[in-house]
């Protein structure tokens, strides 16, 4: 069993939230994991060229083309991203849109696997969750469980937090708010955010060694996506 990790925080590891994370999120599952960082990576958007629906294989020449063997050896996935104007931010966003190459005609690749969706944010990182969960059922991938913390906004370390009228600090905590080392947020120091990964991780785990039946999944999935299809017309 192989999980592919994902970070799409454009921070360095050392300081990026979603990489500590996925990184906590993979340890906990006891598989073998490649951890990938999209930090740095040139990933495009879907153009929408229909290059792939032929055979499946993305014709756009970037930084996607070295993930592709990764993704689909992969039996599960944990990715993560930061929030970024309570959206997921653009690499991971463009990331996400290239799975399109995967989605036509027979095209099951990815269906019935498995993943965990996790998300950062100045103030949350739900919003990512949810979204990262919605772009796997497009390939009918199960997002088993989700994993949400609270990173340091840049206006923490910028200088001009503390005074800064549209920065995070001023907006959360009013002016006159004390910058500290201490009360910068890490998902780190936090012991509930910390467990969350831990248990998603777990139940990963758990899913991928004892009962994970592909086909079983991507009844499920294909089920849920019919319904949401309907509700949306
Ligand atoms: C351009 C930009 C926009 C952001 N917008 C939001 C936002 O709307 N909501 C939020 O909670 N955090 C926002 N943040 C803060 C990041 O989500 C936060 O710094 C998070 O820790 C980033 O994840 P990372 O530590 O893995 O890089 C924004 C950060 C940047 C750089």
């Amino acid at each position: 069993m192989k999980i592919l990790g994902i970070s799409g925080s454009n921070r360095k590891n050392e300081i990026s939230g979603t990489y500590k994370l996925v990184k906590e999120t993979l340890e906990a599952t006891g598989c073998e994991y490649e951890l990938v960082s999209l930090r740095g990576k040139c990933i495009n958007g879907c153009i929408a060229c229909l290059g792939c629906v032929k055979d499946n294989v993305c014709v756009i020449n970037d930084g996607m083309e070295s993930m592709r063997d990764l993704i689909v050896e992969a039996d599960a996935y944990v990715i993560g991203a930061p929030n970024y104007y309570t959206m997921l931010n653009g690499v991971t966003h463009c990331f996400l849109e290239r799975f399109y190459q995967f989605r036509h005609q027979e095209g099951d690749t990815l269906w019935g696997k498995l993943a965990i969706a996790v998300g950062v944010g100045g103030v949350q990182g739900q919003i990512c969750c949810e979204q990262i969960e919605r772009f796997l059922a497009y390939n009918f991938i199960e997002t088993v469980d989700v994993v949400s913390g609270q990173g340091a906004a840049c206006c923490y370390t910028c200088g001009y937090g503390e005074t800064c009228k549209v920065g995070g600090v001023v907006m959360m905590h009013g002016e006159g708010y004390k910058i500290t080392k201490e009360n910068i947020p890490d998902v780190a120091k936090c012991p509930k955010t910390l467990e969350a990964a831990r248990n998603a991780g777990r139940l990963l785990g758990e899913r991928l060694r004892n009962d994970h039946d592909r086909q079983k999944v991507t009844q499920k999935m294909q089920q849920f996506m019919m319904e949401k299809f309907k509700e949306s017309t």
